[in-house]
């Protein structure tokens, strides 16, 4: 046995598996499941601003009309609305805690620093163990600079991390012009870790009949590259939590995210497409790996391939295909197991 002992948002973790965000962990069932399996700590399904906020206004103004004589029953509508999405968040993260003992981190989608952040502390007292942010919204707004969208993110982060004492971290997509700074300035408001990267749904076109509808759900394995290179990269310059997300599938790619310097993975699609047996496999898989390399524990080897330690750094930099690569192996050749 190996100790497979790290954190997540400074968390203590027992192993560098965590479960990110999904369908799956958004019903009592499914976290005990994947407790039970071994994850090493569970985020919940991300409850969404527009759920706190948009969704509860249209359906109070849909319910009661515009008749300015409803118009006083529409505030106290409107609240009651929000406080039933939140109501059923925390009742999920009060029946997680009674039933599993890893760490249960809520997950809360905003674009804009309003009202509903003070929800965040309601989220701290209902017991969860830590909160991330999942903050993106599309890019591609006609009056909004780009820092000054920039500034907004940073603007929720700090007033969430000034309402609650529990860690908070910040899941990041990776479209931003220059990621290093924007990190650093998220690391600024004190977050205890940032999650490198979300990954959305995609657009997609259905040609026999003419739909709109959202393709690539899940990720493929070919699809860590971005994360790793992005942690590589970090890890010398940011002393919180790096958390690898996107295309995690196995353990080889487990142990790629450490070596460059990230202190746990988050897995989603692996589990969509294997069952959550694939979070033991991992488990089992990353032990051997480490005994056969010689390291008993995840600090052996965290950072050993970043960009802080790397012979020649500018690899970690190098986006240009500026040569052929006559010996490259087709990926349908590559052997992905670590056995
Ligand atoms: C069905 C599904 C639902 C998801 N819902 C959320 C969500 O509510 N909040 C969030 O931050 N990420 C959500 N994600 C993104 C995942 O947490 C994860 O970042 C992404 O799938 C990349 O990881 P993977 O390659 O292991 O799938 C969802 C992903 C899937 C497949």
């Amino acid at each position: 046995m190996k100790d497979l002992k790290t954190t997540y948002l400074g968390i203590p973790i027992n192993n560098p598996i965590v479960v990110g965000s999904c369908a799956i962990t958004s019903t009592l069932e499914g976290i005990k499941k994947l407790a039970n399996a071994g994850a090493g700590a569970i985020v919940l399904k991300s409850i969404f601003e527009e759920e706190i906020t948009g969704e509860a206004e249209a359906t109070a103004a849909k319910e009661l009309g515009a008749d300015e004589n409803n118009m006083e029953f529409y505030d106290y509508y409107d609240y009651q609305i929000k406080s039933d999405v939140i109501n059923k968040y925390i009742d999920l993260i009060k029946a997680a805690k009674a039933e599993v003992s890893i760490p249960i981190i809520a997950s809360i989608n905003c674009s804009t620093s309003n009202e509903w952040i003070s929800y965040a502390q309601k989220l701290e007292n209902a017991g969860a163990d830590g909160i991330e942010l999942n903050i993106f919204k599309l890019p591609f707004h006609e009056e909004k600079t780009s820092t000054e969208l920039e500034e907004s993110y940073y603007n929720t982060i700090s007033k969430v991390v000034e309402k609650v004492s529990i860690p908070v971290g910040v899941k990041l997509a990776p479209h931003f012009t220059n990621l290093n700074q924007v990190i650093h300035k998220i690391y600024e408001r004190n977050v205890q870790g940032i999650v490198l990267f979300n990954r959305f749904t995609s657009l997609d076109f259905d040609i026999e009949s003419d739909q709109v509808i959202s393709g690539n759900i899940y990720s493929s394995k070919h699809e860590f590259s971005n994360s790793l290179r992005w942690i590589s990269i970090m890890s010398k310059e940011i002393p919180c939590d790096l958390v690898a997300s996107t295309g995690v599938h196995d353990a080889k790619t487990v142990a790629k995210m450490i070596l460059a310097g990230a202190s746990s993975t988050q897995v989603v699609s692996a589990i969509y497409k294997e069952g959550v047996e694939v979070i033991g496999w991992m488990i089992n898989e990353l032990e051997t790996w480490m005994q056969r390399r010689g390291f008993n524990s995840i600090a052996d080897f965290k950072g050993r391939l970043s960009q802080g330690k790397a012979v020649n750094p500018h690899q970690f930099e190098r986006v240009q295909f500026m040569r052929y690569f006559s010996d490259h192996v087709p990926a349908s050749k590559q052997n992905d197991s670590l056995l």
